[in-house]
């Protein structure tokens, strides 16, 4: 897979993609990433790639003629995106990169400033992607999270296949949770049933904990998705078992309660 990130600032990707489990993928050649300056297709003197505001403002916009020009430079493979990164856009999430996985080429528009002639997201963009509701300084973080949680779904880039389905989000359901060596540490123990060697218990009793964490969690999520009567009853006996033990009860606060 393809990405070209047109960025003002190519040196932000250099350490991010040479590391960990992305770096491995890149090397392997599971995926490429090309960087472009939109100033090195700046045609005037001072080579600008903003300016002020018609109608006046504050801050600086990003010029359209650069980014046209550094975006009609790539080569493209089909099937394609060209995604401008900005608050504006769709929240990423899981779906979407999903989505994007199976696309040949990227191109990720990074802004700066205070962000993009509106001819650049009305006519050079296909798609426009958010990291969430709050303000970067520019769109760089952004892409970088999109170009990791792509290369993360890539065949090859991480060893074990089953360990991208139990991942929060993948079921519409956040994660069980996890434990390792010691069994005991400062008092406290690792679940019986993980010890058990009994893998039917130890599948029962992870999926009722996904069920309950993001009872507990994200009810919004659990609101869209149907549950199976298997999945209501484990539900159910896990938030009763949870009522015993108050302490570990975590009510939902700011979404309302999916009935089950
Ligand atoms: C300071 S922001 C401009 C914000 C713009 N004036 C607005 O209110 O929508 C500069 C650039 O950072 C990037 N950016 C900032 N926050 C972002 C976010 N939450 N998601 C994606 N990109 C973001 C965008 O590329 C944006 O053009």
């Amino acid at each position: 897979m393809r990405f070209d990130v047109i960025t003002l600032f190519p040196d932000f990707f250099e350490a991010p993609l040479h590391i960990g489990l992305v770096g491995k993928a890149l090397q392997q050649g599971i995926a490429e990433v090309h960087c472009v300056n939109p100033r090195d297709f700046a045609t005037d003197r001072h080579r600008r790639v903003d300016d002020e505001p018609y109608g006046g403002g504050v801050g600086m916009v990003l010029k359209p003629e650069p980014f046209f020009a550094a975006v009609g430079a790539l080569p493209r493979q089909q099937p394609y995106e060209i995604i401008l990164l900005t608050p504006q856009g769709e929240t990423l999430n899981q779906k979407i990169l999903q989505e994007l996985s199976q696309k040949a080429q990227l191109i990720l528009i990074c802004g700066q400033y205070e962000g993009f002639d509106e001819r650049i997201r009305q006519h050079l963009a296909t798609r426009e992607i958010s990291l969430g509701d709050f303000i970067l300084t520019g769109g760089e973080i952004p892409a970088l999270a999109l170009i990791n949680g792509v290369v993360r779904l890539l065949p090859g880039t991480v060893g074990k296949v089953d360990s991208l389905k139990s991942e929060s989000f993948e079921s519409g359901l956040l994660e069980y949770p996890q434990y390792t060596r010691p069994p005991e540490f400062q008092g406290h123990r690792v679940p019986d049933v993980l010890l058990s060697g009994n893998h039917q218990a130890i599948a029962r009793w992870r999926r009722q904990q996904q069920l309950v964490r993001t009872w507990q969690r994200r009810p919004d999520l659990l609101a869209k998705r149907s549950l199976t009567p298997q999945e209501q009853h484990l539900l159910q006996t896990g938030l009763a078992e949870l009522a015993e033990d108050k302490t570990d009860m975590e009510e939902p606060t700011d979404v309302q309660k999916p009935s089950i």
